[in-house]
């Protein structure tokens, strides 16, 4: 018979966020799209973004989340042995983002890879880190969301222009005497695959797309929005089902940041009470894809220390359409 290892309980031992320092506010995205800081305040919460500088990349970002959050975890990087970075604006298919990130860590040796679940990809992630620890196949995992959208979005384009925006967020799960990290439940419905697009792929490059074309995002703006509303809330519901616990034993509700609308009517419907504090870091960063869960996790515990070690709820849905989400216990302060 084939040996098995035994696997061990896990939970996120910390939290790090890297935003770029430009501030783009909604007036200097408007004139392109025929549009309003009005507007967009009140469709989608954004007031402003963050967008790197042009030689700031997808790896940069990453590895300056990463740093902080395995220095907060209290973990040297060399025990971690499992990295997975999840974005879909890494401009290379090989080697992996992963990769690069982990000779810039100064742990060259991990096992690393990229995935591609676009907006859910950190709580994919989050998930398989879980598992493989239980499995006995990872000790420390790094989980890293980054993304820099600004290089793939139409500044003309009315659907996209104002919402999304660059980060990177990261954590670092290990063991753990109890569990601290729920089943993941997580899914697809790839029926609805072009209502998020990045196009035209690489290969239109290769086979003489015109000049000026360039491969950016676009979605149906409403299909999502009522995905999102009528999904994903049930999907919620089902997390908590999972994780055997009822809205009340939440500290937190950290969904992705897509639209204030969007996370408002989630609450609603899972009927979480008043006593949960909901992350709408959308505010002031924009939706940031892989990146949003983690650096609203961050910024909510810099904002609500007493959060730290309580049960938050996380959510990641987007193209594909792909979600993934989980019940976990916040990392201890560090
Ligand atoms: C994109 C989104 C904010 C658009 O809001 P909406 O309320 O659905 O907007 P609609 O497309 O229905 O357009 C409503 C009106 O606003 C106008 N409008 C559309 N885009 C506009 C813009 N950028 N600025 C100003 N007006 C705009 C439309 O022309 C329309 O005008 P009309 O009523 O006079 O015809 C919203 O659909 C959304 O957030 N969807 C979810 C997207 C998402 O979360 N994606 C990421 C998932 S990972």
């Amino acid at each position: 018979m084939i040996k098995v290892r035994e696997g061990s309980n896990s939970r996120m031992l910390s939290v790090g966020a890297y935003q770029p320092s430009r501030i783009v506010p909604n007036s200097e995205i408007v004139d392109k799209i025929d549009s309003s800081d009005e507007w967009i305040r009140q469709r989608t919460g954004i007031e402003t973004r963050r967008f790197a500088d042009a030689d700031e990349s997808v790896l940069d970002m990453a590895e300056a989340a990463c740093r902080q959050a395995i220095s907060r975890s209290g973990i040297a990087v060399e025990d971690i042995d499992t990295v997975i970075l999840a974005s879909i604006t890494y401009p290379f298919q090989a080697p992996s983002a992963a990769t690069a990130l982990i000779a810039r860590l100064g742990n060259p040796k991990a096992a690393a890879f990229d995935i591609n679940a676009a907006c859910a990809g950190f709580c994919y992630g989050v998930g398989m880190a879980n598992d493989f620890i239980r499995a006995g196949s990872s000790k420390y995992v790094l989980v890293v969301g980054v993304e820099k959208l600004s290089d793939f979005l139409d500044p003309y384009d009315r659907g996209t222009a104002f919402i999304f925006a660059d980060g990177a967020g990261a954590t670092v799960i290990g063991p753990s005497d109890e569990p601290g990290i729920s089943p993941t439940i997580w899914g697809a419905d790839a029926d609805s695959r072009d209502a998020i697009l990045m196009e035209p792929t690489w290969l239109a490059f290769k086979h003489g797309a015109p000049d000026g074309i360039w491969p950016n995002i676009s979605q149906q703006g409403q299909t999502v929005f009522r995905w999102a509303v009528f999904s994903m809330s049930k999907a919620g519901i089902r997390i908590m089902e999972a994780a055997g616990i009822t809205p009340d034993q939440l500290g937190a509700f950290i969904p992705h940041q897509a639209n204030v609308r969007i996370i408002d009517s989630m609450a609603r419907e899972m009927k979480l009470p008043e006593s949960v504090v909901i992350a709408d870091n959308i505010r002031t960063s924009g939706n940031t894809s892989a990146a949003s869960v983690p650096i609203a996790m961050s910024a909510l515990l810099e904002e609500h220390p007493e959060l730290h070690g309580q049960l938050a709820l996380l959510i990641g849905y987007g193209a594909g359409l792909v979600y993934a989400g989980q019940v976990v216990q916040l990392p201890p302060k560090w």
